[in-house]
């Protein structure tokens, strides 16, 4: 594999880098509706991160969407209803949205076509392989993950996505400027998040507030899911780290 498509020194997995996944695989059954938006809308917007990884598709966001746009890469877009939201919004920008869960992506696919949605592109598969072997360094403008897996067992949080070795992946993946936004309604993931990216080098708090979380922006739509987390009376915590700019040296 290239130097350059592996990121050169920025992409050498920490040397205690976990493979423990964060997701565990599933029964994928699809409704009618969704093994028909499959069958219609998969080849078009759909790529397997397999592929890309073992170098059978060439990870080309430029050639997908047919120009060079700010790119934004969503890990766990489950039924995507903020990933559609969200590029819908942002016609500028490109997103690449990365689930490992296949009615959910077939959902999203149903959303882009209702949408119309020309700069969003599907992946299915683990994005921590795709950002470790495929993004280069200082490529994408944010990377989001929204209520990730809070795997609440003690016993099965080293599961959870945000941690810090991955945390130190992303930020290498950001463009000098680029944004890490998460958010979660499980309070001790959400502490451990912002230690995590507190922790990393290359991130700085867009924060000013005194514990560090930010108003969700509104470019961050409310879902389904966080108003049921409300409604069960959990706080929901959104993070934004930004990629600290190159300074001259
Ligand atoms: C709790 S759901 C949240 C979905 C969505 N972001 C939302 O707010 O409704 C988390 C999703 O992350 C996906 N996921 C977990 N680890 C992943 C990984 N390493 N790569 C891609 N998707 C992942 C799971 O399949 C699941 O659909």
């Amino acid at each position: 594999m290239p130097e350059q498509a592996r990121g050169g020194t920025e992409t050498a997995p920490h040397p205690s880098y976990r493979r423990v996944t964060s997701f565990v695989h599933q029964r994928n059954r699809f409704t009618e509706g969704q093994a028909h938006a499959w069958e219609r809308l998969w080849p078009a917007y759909g790529i397997d991160v397999a592929d890309v990884v073992s170098g059978a598709v060439a990870y080309d966001p430029p050639a997908w969407f047919g120009r060079r746009a700010p790119l934004i890469l969503e890990i766990g877009s489950g039924t995507g209803e903020s990933t559609a939201a969200q590029a819908a919004a942002a016609p500028d920008t490109d997103h690449l949205a990365v689930e490992v869960f296949e009615p959910g992506l077939a959902q999203l696919l149903m959303r882009v076509e209702d949408a119309a949605l020309t700069n969003l592109r599907l992946l299915r598969g683990d994005a921590v392989d795709l950002l470790r072997e495929r993004v280069p360094p200082g490529s994408l403008a944010a990377v989001r993950i929204f209520f990730p897996d809070p795997w609440p067992k003690r016993r099965h949080h080293k599961r959870r996505l945000v941690q810090p070795e991955f945390v130190a992946l992303a930020a290498t993946r950001l463009a000098p400027g680029g944004v890490l936004h998460l958010a979660t309604d499980w309070a001790h993931y959400a502490s451990e998040m912002r230690a995590a990216c507190a922790g990393e080098p290359l991130l700085e708090n867009t924060s000013t507030s005194e514990d560090g979380w930010t108003v969700r922006p509104a470019e961050r739509p409310e879902t389904k899911f966080e108003r049921r987390a409300r409604s069960e009376g959990r706080d929901v915590r959104d993070l934004l780290f930004r990629r600290i700019p190159l300074r001259a040296p």
